[in-house]
């Protein structure tokens, strides 16, 4: 087995928009996140706007180019608003850029020195699947209050309970599934979890592969998709359609109350995707179990699911982007480590149900 890449956490992760300000403002008014840091033509960026955004451990940054000569203008062409950077912290990196180069990384940034007056972290960046990115990012002792370029702003979102990222999941092309599981166990040293129930997800109509890599401490978890074949558009197939490559389908956000963050995210105007009916019906033994009443979940279209470790509470958004490419999860594990077998089929009925709305089905 590789050696696994000592990464100690996911640094951040950096989405390309149209209009950085507003999704930026719809992170602190939807999300809860607070504005934390800015980069910019007033702080000595002209060709560019960066938002970085947090709540717990989660660390968005939000990037417009400004101008049509930033090659980022391409990739918003391509594929719409879309992550661009899962950007993961460790904390020797021309050690860490020593194995990639031996692993055959292909770098997109050799390893260099970013400074201002808070100290120097030092950064480099390998291509991942599509236009995607994983930047690794050592801090040093650097205390500014994001990155190097970035000026405090202090424009509070609201509590809404999240705590981090739980894990991100990407959508790849026909049989290229094994391809990318290998690059993360080749390259990062992750691991394949192999107990997973949800490798092939069939309904009546649509079908689709997965699998999920989880770094060595379990604590980085990616889900893979890829289309397989069914008697209709595999929603995966319509978000390569759409997304043009493979990209991050889901982010998906923890918390310890999901009733109170989903609660809160209803109200501050946030769509959560319909649960397919009959389904409150079949878990209502689970519900009872994790205490929460039946009417409150439904209300919340929160799924229930549970494996030999505990049990798994998540929601979905419908997407957050005008193309039916992002969208977000919620998630809150009550020892449950897996991502929940049954709640992933229900899942991807609840978006064939919405990939008809849209004519794609
Ligand atoms: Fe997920």
């Amino acid at each position: 087995m590789t050696h696994p890449i000592p990464i100690r956490r996911v640094h951040h992760v950096e989405l390309i928009v149209g209009n950085a300000r507003l999704v930026s403002f719809f992170c602190r008014k939807a999300l809860g996140l607070d504005l934390v840091a800015y980069r910019g033509p007033e702080t000595g960026c002209p060709g560019s706007v960066s938002y970085a955004l947090k709540r717990g451990d989660l660390h968005l940054v939000i990037t417009s180019p400004l101008t049509h000569e930033d090659p980022r203008v391409i990739f918003l062409a391509l594929h719409g608003d879309s992550v661009k950077d899962v950007a993961f912290e460790v904390e020797d990196l021309d050690g860490v850029c020593e194995i990639l180069e031996k692993r055959n990384a292909t770098f997109v940034e050799r390893p260099r020195a970013v400074s201002d007056s808070h100290g120097t972290v030092r950064i480099a960046s390998i291509k991942a699947f599509g236009d995607t990115v994983h930047t690794f990012i050592a801090r040093g002792g650097y205390d500014g209050p994001f990155l190097p370029g970035f000026e405090p702003r202090k424009r509070p979102g609201y509590d809404s309970g999240l705590t981090g990222l739980d894990h991100f999941t990407v959508n790849v092309e026909g049989r290229q599934l094994e391809r990318w599981v290998e690059y993360y166990a080749d390259i990062l040293g992750f691991h394949p979890q192999d107990t997973w129930a949800g490798h092939d997800v069939q309904t009546d109509r649509t079908a689709l592969h997965s699998e999920i890599v989880t770094s060595a401490d379990n604590r980085i978890r990616i889900s893979i998709n890829e289309p397989a074949v069914g008697k209709r558009r595999s929603q995966v197939q319509e978000f390569l359609d759409y997304h043009l490559t493979a990209g991050v389908q889901h982010l998906a956000l923890s918390t310890k109350d999901i009733v109170r963050t989903v609660a809160a995210m209803k109200d501050a105007g946030l769509e959560f995707l319909p649960v397919p009916d009959g389904y409150y019906d079949r878990v209502s033994d689970l519900a009872q179990a994790c205490g929460i009443d039946r009417q409150t979940l439904e209300h919340l279209s929160i799924l229930v699911d549970r494996d030999d470790k505990g049990y798994l509470l998540q929601a979905w958004t419908r997407p957050v982007t005008d193309r039916p490419t992002l969208f977000l999860e919620i998630i809150e594990r009550r020892g449950a480590e897996s991502f929940g077998g049954s709640s992933f089929k229900t899942l991807f009925e609840a978006l064939e149900v919405e990939q008809a709305r849209r004519g794609n089905l």
